[in-house]
């Protein structure tokens, strides 16, 4: 049976004001759209799996913001995360859940907060991938056309050896997590590599192998919960099981060491919405390139390629203003040149040291 499992524990530093700790960007409607990336995200996935086969893990201070997001969810589907240790024992705590439920899931591992363009086309990747992945027991990853050297995903690269129950799957040469620029661009200009969306399809049993090979304590640490999960006694356990756990990601600790890993290259207009540049691209433009969210109360003139993100009630005027990002929250305005975007990271450290 068909599990969707959807990371939603990370913070999403790099859309400060509006993103922050305590609101983070899985919890925005970044496009006015009148829905979260994480209610997006589920709503996604209600066509490939049943609701009650819904999964969401994330660090227990933001349970409340998904109990409000996303209100039909009961609790045993809402997995609780004392502390922060990254994807890997989000994965772990996951898969042994579900195998414990069900011994014969398959399971998509998705993060909350990307955009898909093309939801016909994803779930036929899913659909796909999930068939081929109880058949041959293996690890497989969607993988993205890369168009720039960027340093913040997993490269993927793939041979010409294709699976002979589905020609459009390929295996996997080498995986490289997140490389530096120099790794990235040498990776694109070779041309056989792709970017790891972040998105996982294997059985529940697959990905324990891997687990109890790759990371063995990890494993051991999860699968002494067996008789724990989905019981009154899983909180308990969580919260001492977290304690023990190292700090890795499924990348670093899964993917760049297995072995039976393969990736299916896809276009589904996917987007990791990693910067307001990104939120820019997918957001609906007008005719000289501003992107407004919401546009009731934004007034420009002789202004072009802004992106602008206020508070509905706020009522905005830019006069002469191109390529500016504009984006207000908490009652806090940035204002910043759009190809100047990266330097808010080291703003943000000011700001907390300061306020
Ligand atoms: N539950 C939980 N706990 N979720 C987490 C945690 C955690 O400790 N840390 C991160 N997440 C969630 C995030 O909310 C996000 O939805 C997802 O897991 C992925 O984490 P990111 O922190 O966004 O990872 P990344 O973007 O740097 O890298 C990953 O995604 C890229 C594509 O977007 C990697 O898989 C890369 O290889 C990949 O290219
Ligand atoms: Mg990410």
């Amino acid at each position: 049976d068909r599990y969707a499992l959807i990371m939603a524990g990370g913070v999403g530093s790099r859309f400060w004001p509006v993103s922050r700790t305590e609101f983070p960007k899985q919890f925005i409607d970044f496009f006015g759209v009148g829905k979260t990336l994480i209610q997006s995200t589920y709503e996604r996935f209600l066509n490939l799996c049943l609701p009650e086969n819904i999964f969401i893990v994330t660090n227990e201070s933001y349970t409340d913001l998904i109990k409000e997001q996303l209100p039909f969810l009961n609790n045993n589907q809402i997995l609780a995360e004392p502390m922060m240790r990254n994807t890997a024992p989000c994965v772990a705590y996951g898969a042994m859940k579900i195998e414990q439920l069900n011994p014969n899931a398959v399971i998509v591992v998705a993060p909350s907060d990307h955009t898909i363009g093309n939801q016909d086309a994803f779930i036929k990747a899913i659909e796909k991938s999930m068939t081929v992945a109880v058949q041959e027991s293996c690890l497989i990853t969607l993988g993205i056309k890369p168009n720039r050297p960027d340093t913040g995903y997993g490269y993927i690269q793939y041979t010409d050896e294709v699976l002979e129950s589905d020609n459009d799957i390929y295996k996997v040469k080498t995986f490289t997590e997140k490389p530096n620029l120099e790794l990235a661009k040498s990776f694109l200009q070779s041309g056989d590599f792709l970017w790891n969306a972040g998105i996982f399809i294997w059985s529940a049993s697959a990905i324990n192998k891997a687990l109890e090979k790759h990371l063995p304590d990890m494993h051991e640490i999860f699968t002494n919960g067996k008789t724990a999960y989905n019981t009154e006694n899983e909180k308990a356990f969580i919260g001492n099981a977290y304690q023990l756990c190292t700090n890795i990601s499924i990348d670093f600790g899964i993917m760049e060491k297995a072995d039976n890993v393969y990736v299916l290259p896809s276009d589904f207009g996917w987007s990791d919405l990693g910067t307001w540049a990104s939120i820019y691209e997918m957001a609906e433009k007008d005719y000289v390139g501003n992107a407004v969210i919401p546009s009731e109360q934004v007034m420009m003139y002789d202004s072009s390629n802004c992106m602008v993100n206020v508070p509905k009630e706020k009522l905005v005027i830019l006069q002469g203003m191109h390529d500016y990002i504009v984006v207000e929250s908490n009652n806090t305005l940035l204002i910043c040149k759009r190809a100047e975007e990266q330097n808010v990271k080291n703003i943000v450290a000011d700001v907390k040291a300061k306020f």
